[in-house]
């Protein structure tokens, strides 16, 4: 073999290995050591960020976001506990935000006496906040209001 090349071959059975030895360090089961047999508990969930007032919407459309507490506010099929303060007999009472008319209507646009069933679970779109370091930066800058 050209004497050159042995270095370099050399070099790369070396590089190999060492990726190969990391490698295998670094493989690690997002369920940690916790055998696949077992239930792994849930990380904990950080703090809700709570404040008086609506968060700032970072596009016009957006659903507002959750500025309370709401873990104990129940929504099944049958109960919702957000309408209680939030639907259009209970708002003024609860000092709380009406309900944007547009949950009011159906698919078609028809006018509905109730929250459509399509809004039904509100926390599929109106989330709370955590105050957290973002874990990947953007570019993104909201234009709402
Ligand atoms: C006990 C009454 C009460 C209940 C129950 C309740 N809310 Fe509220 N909510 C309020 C009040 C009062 C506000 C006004 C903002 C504040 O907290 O000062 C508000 C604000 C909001 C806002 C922000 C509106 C805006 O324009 O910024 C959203 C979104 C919201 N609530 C969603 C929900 C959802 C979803 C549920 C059920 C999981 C729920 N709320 C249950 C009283 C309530
Ligand atoms: C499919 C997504 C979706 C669901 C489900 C939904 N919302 Fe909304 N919500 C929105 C969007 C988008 C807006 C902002 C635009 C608008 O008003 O339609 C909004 C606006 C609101 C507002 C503010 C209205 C205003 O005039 O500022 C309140 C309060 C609200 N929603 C409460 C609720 C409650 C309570 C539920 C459950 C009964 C719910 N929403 C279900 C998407 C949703």
């Amino acid at each position: 073999m050209n004497k050159r090349v042995i270095p370099a071959v050399v070099l790369a059975a070396c590089t190999i290995a060492a990726v190969t030895a990391s490698g295998a360090d670094a493989v690690k089961s997002l369920r940690g050591d916790v055998s696949p047999t077992v239930t792994n508990s849930p990380p904990p969930l950080p703090p809700q960020q709570i404040q008086e007032g609506s968060f700032a919407r970072a596009w016009k459309e957006q659903p507002p976001l959750i500025p309370h507490r709401m873990e104990k506010y129940e929504i099944d099929l049958k109960v919702n506990q957000c309408l209680r303060c939030h639907d259009r007999p209970f708002y003024q009472e609860a000092k709380a935000t009406k309900i944007g008319d547009s949950h009011y209507k159906d698919r078609d646009g028809k006018q509905l006496d109730q929250v459509s069933r399509s809004r039904w679970f509100c926390t599929q779109c109106h989330v709370p906040q955590s105050d957290l370091a973002p874990q990947m930066q953007n570019t993104f800058r909201g234009g709402g209001e």
